[in-house]
């Protein structure tokens, strides 16, 4: 028998992100260079990569991490006693520190490596201890990975899901959360910051009520984990999902937060390799969290990848970098308010909305604007419903097209957006 991998002392590891580091003023040509598809033209033109929402480009050094991963450690971790294996283990763990850090959780076996947030909504929505009746509460504009789960849950377990509506002018209505929140409210799932629009809820405020009634919290950090500094310890949070992705790293690679007495108190979700500490024909006992979550062998050159594209943030600093969108935000949301035909959906002030333009122009569907910015400026954005449909569709609106800004975009990339959204406006006029 191999000897088991001692995971209590990576738990206890010093922290890896060093909260001190200070970005210093942003050099944005500098953070330029170290992302190769903006070093190069596509279709003859330079990328003016908008679509930030969605997924993020990815720096040299999370590419450089994931081929090293594969150019010289490419085994297992957790499982075999051999050198490359070993080194797999602990990258694993190095990298579930820089996750710990990045979110300022007190310990790293609170963290579980999942696919996306979408995979972690759908642990908690999976795993939690249901009784018919519970009730979870929800906004009126979540993304459908914080929707669907709770109508499957409905159907499955005999929750209730029931969503808080927003005020009219689409910030979160406290008072109505107040009067809807009740000991039944087993749980509130909210979006921290809205893909839609950028607007971020008041969640320590909304998680002290929620506590005071005896509810936990899980809140979708999809949005906000890559541009806000977020910290689960003073927001007192039970639960918190994100996706790498969104966060200058791999695709594929996503992470779970929870308190590590709730964690134990989940049931598995996904079962089988990794997940168990001993088997009989008739029996399975599992490990204690994170690694009862964790079935099967894991996406290692992700993980690993995913702790260089934390790092690159926390290098930068999450105020300087919403500093930065937002002054790009100001510039587009001031360039168009004057527009004939341009209607922003959602927030309307700038300063509310991160780095998030959502708006609708009265003659060219979103996904022309899309189209027409993509094959004339090579301006990448989304159009669509940005998988909140519903949102859309209780507003009686066919969608939207949304730019959405990170690190790396400029001002001048901003004053060219303007000039080309006025181009269409007049082209169509
Ligand atoms: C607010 C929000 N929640 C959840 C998700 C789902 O993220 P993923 O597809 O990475 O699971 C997204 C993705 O855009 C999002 O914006």
């Amino acid at each position: 028998m191999p000897p088991k991998f001692e995971y209590k002392n990576v738990f206890i590891r010093q922290p890896i992100l060093d909260p001190t580091i200070d970005g210093g003023p942003m050099d944005i040509e500098g953070i330029r260079k170290d992302f190769p598809i903006l070093q190069k033209d596509v279709a003859g033109m330079p990328v003016v990569y908008f679509d930030n929402a969605c997924m993020t480009l990815k720096p040299v050094q999370v590419i450089d991490a994931m081929n090293d991963y594969y150019y010289n450690f490419p085994a297992c971790g957790g499982r075999s006693v051999h050198k490359l294996s070993n080194k797999v283990t602990v990258r694993m763990e190095e990298s579930r520190q820089v996750v710990r850090d990045f979110l300022g959780a007190p310990e790293s076996r609170e963290i579980v490596f999942t696919k996306n947030t979408t995979e972690s909504i759908n642990l908690i929505a999976y795993s939690l201890d249901w009784k018919k009746g519970d009730r979870v509460l929800t906004t009126d504009r979540e993304h459908n990975s914080n929707l669907a789960p709770w109508h499957v849950a409905r159907d499955r377990f005999g929750i209730k899901h029931e969503t808080v509506p927003s005020k009219d002018d689409h910030t979160f209505d406290i008072e109505a959360f107040k009067r809807m929140i009740g000991k039944d409210v087993k749980l509130v799932s909210m979006v921290h910051t809205s893909n839609l629009d950028g607007y971020t809820v008041p969640a320590k405020e909304l998680i002290e009520i929620a506590h005071d009634k005896g509810a936990k919290v899980l809140l979708d950090g999809a949005q906000s984990a890559p541009h806000k500094v977020v910290d689960v310890k003073a927001l007192d949070v039970d639960f918190f999902a994100m996706s790498i992705h969104k966060c200058l790293g791999p695709t594929g690679v996503g992470a779970l937060y929870g308190k590590y007495d709730l964690l134990r108190g989940l049931k598995p979700f996904v079962v089988g390799g990794d997940t168990v500490e001993s088997t009989t024909l008739c029996t399975t006992h599992f490990l204690n969290p994170p690694m009862r979550f964790e079935a099967g062998l894991q996406n290692y050159s992700g993980i690993i990848g995913a702790a260089e594209a934390l790092k690159y943030i926390t290098r930068i600093g999450k105020p300087e970098i919403e500093a930065h969108e937002s002054k790009l935000n100001r510039i587009i949301s001031e360039g168009l308010k004057d527009e004939k035909g341009l209607t922003v959906i959602g927030l309307q002030d700038w300063r509310q909305r991160s780095g998030v333009f959502p708006f609708r122009l009265d003659i060219v569907d979103p996904h022309d604007i899309a189209m027409i910015l993509d094959e004339t400026a090579n301006i990448m954005i989304r159009s669509g419903m940005h998988c909140v449909h519903s949102w859309f569709d209780a507003h009686k609106i066919q969608g939207s097209a949304r730019a959405s800004l990170y690190l790396y975009n400029t001002e001048k990339e901003a004053k060219f957006f303007v000039e080309k959204v006025k181009g269409i406006i007049q082209q169509f006029s």
